[in-house]
């Protein structure tokens, strides 16, 4: 089956009429121009079949007459005596004025299509500063607009140099497959950087036949400037007539999109870098006192996976990553004698100790990024009962941050050696969280993680992600 370009944009598609003589004709600014030429009584137009238009044919099939022309088709006659052959070259040049008044606002929709289109997905794609986030709305963008049965974003891998696919709808899903420059069809259309249309794809030489049936396809390089960053890739299983202005669209589309994306892993490398030198930070701070040794990127781990259980939205996750991250990073104002000292405090020494919650909300004050996750850090020791500190908030009073960095940070402190006692064992931490849960932690909070399994979540080691 081939479609046609209007079938194509069936999804809000540009059509554009057929010129007929019959329209032509009914025009009033005609019909009045055709009575001052001729006299209605003898003038007889016909359609190319014969058939009346405009006075009698009775004889029911073609009369010798002028031809009207449009291009090298007749599409219909003129017979009003000596008059026929002027009337016919004006209704001719008349039809050529029309296809070319039609072909003009076709390409004025086209182009306002394209405009809005653009508008559209700048608009959208702007809204997300995530790389699969803004693949998976260019993919929704081009599902939207070209007719395909499969729709895949490829990005290349800087470090590899390989291709791999960050969104796709349809059954084009390889999301662990690294595809080469230069092999098969969208790998050499993504090394000419030039997008093409392959509507017989069976017969191509460069096609690999894969799983999937394809037998039309459009590539769209992904570029900035001169440079290939990926591709924007539609297919379609049954012979499809994909054509110029179904190429232009994809293309504005890949216009957006490669910005959109370099956008996001520029952010996302940034993002990298801010939480290395954070967490280095924390780690720096943490090194004062040996024995905590990993504690930070623990309490990380286990707070992230509460969160997750919990079902966090994402930009908590964010705050929850950092605000663990950073949740002692006030310990900085704590002198090293009472900080490392490995016998019991006195209630004075546990006071200024307490004052680290306070220091690290005065030193993230002064970073605008940071402003959101002070009440993480703030009341990470605050008790659900209301009986711990800085400030004894109670329940949701407290930032369901620090509630969790509370469970995260009182775990790993429980189950790791200090110098003047051995960690006690999982078992009897968790012990130890039920029996305080709901007086000094918040009962959800434990729930949630006693249902994550520990060990798998410090496996990975991952600082990110
Ligand atoms: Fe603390």
């Amino acid at each position: 089956m081939v479609c046609s370009r209007a079938a194509v944009f069936s999804k809000g598609g540009i059509k554009i009429r057929k010129v007929t003589l019959k329209n032509i004709i009914k025009r009033q600014e005609v019909a009045s121009i055709l009575g001052d030429i001729a006299p209605v009584d003898e003038l007889v137009i016909t359609d190319p079949g014969g058939k009346a238009l405009i006075g009698n044919n009775n004889s029911g099939k073609p009369l010798p007459g002028c031809p009207v022309k449009l291009g090298e088709e007749v599409i219909g006659w003129v017979m009003g005596g000596e008059k026929a052959e002027t009337l016919a070259k004006l209704l001719s040049y008349l039809a050529v004025q029309e296809l070319e008044k039609r072909s003009l606002a076709r390409e004025t929709l086209e182009k306002y299509k394209e405009i809005s289109v653009i508008y559209d997905i700048t608009e959208k794609l702007a809204a997300s500063l995530d790389p699969k986030q803004v693949s998976q709305l260019i993919v929704g963008e081009a599902k939207r607009l070209i007719q395909a049965d499969n729709i895949s974003v490829m990005v290349i891998d800087e470090d590899t140099g390989l291709y791999s696919i960050l969104a796709a709808s349809g059954t084009e899903y390889h999301p662990k497959i690294g595809f080469q420059p230069g092999k098969g069809i969208a790998g050499s259309i993504i090394a000419s950087g030039k997008g093409e249309i392959v509507n017989d794809v069976i017969s191509d030489p460069r096609y690999i036949r894969g799983t999937i049936k394809i037998s039309s396809m459009m590539c769209a390089p992904l570029k900035i400037k001169d440079r290939v960053i990926g591709a924007i890739n539609v297919s379609s299983a049954q012979p499809l007539n994909y054509t110029a202005e179904d190429l232009k669209i994809l293309s504005a589309l890949a216009l957006q999109s490669a910005a959109a994306i370099e956008n996001a892993r520029l952010y996302d490398r940034l993002k990298d870098t801010f939480l290395t030198a954070v967490y280095t930070l924390a780690e720096t701070i943490e090194k004062r006192d040996p024995y905590t040794g990993g504690h930070t990127k623990r309490v990380m781990q286990y707070s992230l996976a509460i969160g997750k259980e919990l079902g966090l939205a994402d930009g908590d996750m964010e705050r929850l990553r950092l605000a663990a991250i950073l949740h002692d990073v006030g310990k900085i104002g704590i002198r090293d004698n009472i900080l490392l000292k490995s016998s019991k405090l006195t209630l004075e020494e546990f006071s200024l100790i307490k004052m680290h919650t306070i220091y690290g909300q005065q030193v993230l004050k002064h970073i605008k990024y940071f402003k959101d996750i002070i009440p993480g850090v703030m009341y990470h020791h605050e008790r659900f009962d209301g009986k711990g500190y800085p400030e004894g908030l109670r329940g949701e009073e407290i930032d369901i941050i620090a509630r969790i960095i509370a469970v995260a940070d009182s775990y790993d402190a429980m189950t790791t050696d200090r110098p003047y006692r051995k960690g006690l064992c999982h078992e009897a931490a968790v012990e130890e969280l039920k029996r305080c849960s709901g007086s000094q932690w918040d009962s959800d909070v434990v729930e949630a993680f006693l249902r994550i399994d520990v060990s798998q979540t410090l496996g990975g080691g991952k600082l990110y992600g």
